[in-house]
């Protein structure tokens, strides 16, 4: 007997179905329906497979609103049968945007990748291993060797670098923008500028996120070589958050030489990696006390966590930073000056990581 195999003609999806879902979306900053913009560029759908391809057009890439829009989709696509849901997102034309003067003010080079500027973030396992130090030195070395620079404080809760390079002014306002302090040569932005007296900071998600797009949309960064985000400790939400809503960065990992530090410290590494970001290696911070009587080392955190974290991430050891405070504790109480040992090793990082491709 023969048997005969019938081929699976069942659909799973129509397309008619997927442009139910498609047509009604709008852009997160116009309000206008994509598809009166040319925004639905392009959609196949595989009706036997259940495989949907769309590449969607917005005014503006890279933000929350993107992935919250991209989060929608995949759910409700994936609710009237699609099997895999694929979705590109790229720029609307400048000549469609144009007719949206209202959105003009809104429009962000540096997100939209019109720059040429380095993203670079600073992430930790855990708080208080010199995260903010490094960011802050590791800014002005690069601006030291004529790179134009600019620092996030990212730690949104945990706002320092302000304090850190002495920063006492606050931005100014120029129309719609605002205009970063600059000290060291380094154009700072930080949540501190908008609190009263140090007062702690109690936002939650959404609002969250907003500031943190502000920081990117709202202020006038001018030309940028890089731009440094002090990314909050650790790997619970608000790291996972900020790794989420900022753009593809290099990313450096800062740790202690304690061997559960680098353990910890790995999960930063993971998240780092799980999320898109290239990480160009480990610093460790604190690696020893050098004595200034007899030059002897003293390794008071313990030994070995930089280098064992840089090979648990496949990545290089930057740089072992002692335990010193900077000379000068008055003006940016975090900043080492230029001619002292710390100072230079910031230097030496600095040239790595422009080297670093
Ligand atoms: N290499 C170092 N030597 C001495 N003190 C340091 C060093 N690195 C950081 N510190 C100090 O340790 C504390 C925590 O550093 P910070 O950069 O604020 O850490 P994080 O941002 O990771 O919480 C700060 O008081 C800072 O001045
Ligand atoms: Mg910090």
């Amino acid at each position: 007997m023969k048997v005969f195999e019938q081929k699976g003609s069942v659909t799973l999806i129509t397309k008619q179905q997927v442009m139910t879902i498609l047509r009604p979306v709008k852009d997160p900053y116009i309000h206008k329906r994509l598809h009166e913009m040319n925004g639905i560029k392009a959609v196949h759908v595989d009706e036997e497979t259940g495989k949907v391809k769309a590449e969607l057009q917005l005014a503006q890439i890279g933000t929350q609103a993107q992935k919250q829009l991209y989060e929608e989709l995949v759910e409700k696509l994936k609710l009237i049968g699609a099997t895999e849901v694929v979705l590109q997102f790229g720029l609307l034309p400048e000549e469609e945007l144009n007719k949206y003067p209202v959105y003009k003010t809104k429009r962000s080079p540096l997100l939209n990748g019109e720059t040429d500027t380095e993203f670079l973030a600073i992430a930790s396992g855990k708080g208080g291993v010199g995260k903010s130090t490094v960011t802050v030195n590791l800014a002005v070395a690069l601006a030291r060797l004529g790179k134009k620079v600019g620092i996030i404080d990212a730690d949104i809760y945990g706002f320092s670098v302000p304090a850190m390079m002495g920063v006492t002014t606050k931005p100014t306002l120029k129309g719609n923008q605002i205009i970063p302090v600059e000290a060291y040569g380094v154009k700072v932005m930080s949540m501190d500028f908008f609190v009263e007296d140090n007062e702690p900071v109690i936002w939650r998600g959404p609002r969250l996120g907003k500031m943190l797009n502000s920081f990117f949309i709202e202020v006038e960064w001018g030309e940028l070589d890089y731009l440094l985000l002090d990314l909050p400790p650790g790997t619970g939400d608000m790291a996972l958050n900020v790794h989420t809503t900022i753009p593809t960065s290099k990313e450096i990992i800062v740790t202690t030489p304690h061997k559960t530090a680098a353990y910890v410290a790995s999960r930063a590494g993971k998240m780092a990696i799980n999320t898109n970001h290239d990480i160009i290696g480990v610093i460790e911070n604190m690696a020893y006390f050098e004595s200034q009587l007899t030059g002897e080392k003293e390794y008071v955190f313990g030994r070995g966590g930089g280098q064992s974290l840089a090979d648990m991430l496949g990545v290089s050891l930057l740089a072992q930073l002692p335990l010193t405070q900077p000379n000068d504790q008055n003006e940016g109480a975090s900043v080492y000056q230029e001619d002292e040992p710390t100072a230079e090793a910031y230097q030496r990082i600095a040239k790595a990581v422009i080297d670093f491709k």
